[in-house]
């Protein structure tokens, strides 16, 4: 290329840059009810070399970014922020297309369809920056973007729970309490696959629903007590945090698994114990304080599963960004169904 095109070039990408730089966000600039998040025009963020840009279509809302608008428990704010968040744009799902890479990137194009969860933060906006070595791939072709977003956060943690740290094997008999959320939908699929039998315990309204997801049983919370039918469990996945390791340890099998994705002290003191003491055991972990490669060996495995329709992800409902307030509002009332998915730019078709 001759300079004076080199030049021309370079004048012309910097002018396209400067016209258009600004970007729409949802931004909580303190912690505090869904009220804290207000839609403002900020500076759209530019790759660095390891980095690729991506055009967000479909954010989602899960109880960790409810405790991440709250600030509790009060030791995430050591990686969040002491007094007031660090990242000012949450968002932790992510499904979209590139539109610009960094220098380095050479595993993506633009146009790429991808989808992911980026510990960076950053998603409730109409563009992020992602780097190719954190959870990121492309889409399958099967799915969409609503579809894609919640994979990262959601099903990556069923995957560390069921097959990390309870070793899941066919034949295994497996209670899901909370089996209609985000967490629940897809661990009825991901344990059905690994050949479980499944009960699903959830309120009479969503019991079709996790029947038709696979589950063998399905046990309605309003109206009996599974910890009092004398049936007894290899693994109880407990998503709600409502119950309790002694409450429900005659519900377990000898040497059976109690895991809950809420982590509390007196859970935390009750792994200890069970690690110690007795054949029972009670396991949790934090997702997110995974290595990256671990999580993205469970994303990729997620995606074979999509991409063979043996799961799928069950949408509740839609807000666009501009009502993330309402959104988290819904969704901390603790009883969706499935995924709450953010539109980012909803003046595009969602494919
Ligand atoms: N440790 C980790 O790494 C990790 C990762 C992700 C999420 N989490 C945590 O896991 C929890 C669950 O997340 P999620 O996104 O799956 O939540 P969610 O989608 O809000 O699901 C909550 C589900 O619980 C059910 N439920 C409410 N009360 C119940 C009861 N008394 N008995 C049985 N089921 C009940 C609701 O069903 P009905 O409407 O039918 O009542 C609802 O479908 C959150 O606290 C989240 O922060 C932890």
């Amino acid at each position: 290329m001759d300079s004076s095109r080199y030049v021309n070039n370079f004048v012309l990408e910097l002018f396209l840059r400067t016209i258009n730089i600004k970007m729409k966000a949802s931004v909580s600039k303190m912690y505090g009810t869904p009220d804290v998040f207000k839609i403002e025009e900020v500076t759209k963020p530019i790759p660095k070399h390891n980095e690729v840009l991506v055009r967000v279509y479909a954010a989602t809302v899960t109880g960790s970014d409810i405790m991440m608008r709250i600030g509790k428990p009060y030791v995430g704010r050591l990686y969040l922020g002491l007094s007031k968040p660090k990242t000012t744009i949450l968002g932790f799902d992510f499904a979209g297309q590139i539109v610009e890479t960094g220098k380095n990137v050479t595993s993506f194009n633009v146009g790429d369809k991808v989808f992911g969860g980026t510990t960076a933060l950053g998603c409730y906006a109409e563009y992020t920056c992602v780097n190719v070595d954190d959870v990121i791939a492309t889409i399958p072709e099967n799915i969409n973007y609503q579809s894609a977003a919640p994979v990262s956060g959601s099903a990556i943690t069923v995957m560390n729970f069921l097959k990390g740290l309870a070793k899941i094997k066919a034949g295994d008999t497996l209670l899901i309490n909370g089996a209609s959320g985000s967490l629940g939908t897809y661990a009825v699929q991901i344990a059905k696959h690994f050949g479980a039998v499944v009960t699903g315990v959830c309120s009479s309204k969503n019991m079709k629903m996790v029947k038709n997801l696979g589950a063998d049983f399905v046990i309605d919370y309003t109206n009996q007590d599974f910890t009092k039918n004398g049936k007894q469990y290899d693994i109880l996945f407990d998503t709600t945090g409502k119950i309790t390791f002694s409450s429900c340890k005659n519900s377990l099998t000898k040497k059976g698994i109690f895991l809950s994705s809420v982590v509390s002290f007196p859970l935390l003191l009750q792994m200890m114990i069970t690690s110690l003491f007795g054949k029972k055991k009670v396991k949790s972990s934090s997702t997110g304080m995974l290595s990256t490669k671990v999580r993205l060996n469970y994303f990729m495995e997620l995606k074979e599963l999509l991409e063979a329709e043996k799961i799928k992800t069950v949408i509740d409902t839609s807000y666009p960004l501009s009502q993330m307030s309402e959104a988290h509002k819904y969704v901390e009332k603790g009883h969706k169904k499935g995924n709450v998915v953010i539109e980012t730019n909803t003046n595009y078709q969602l494919s």
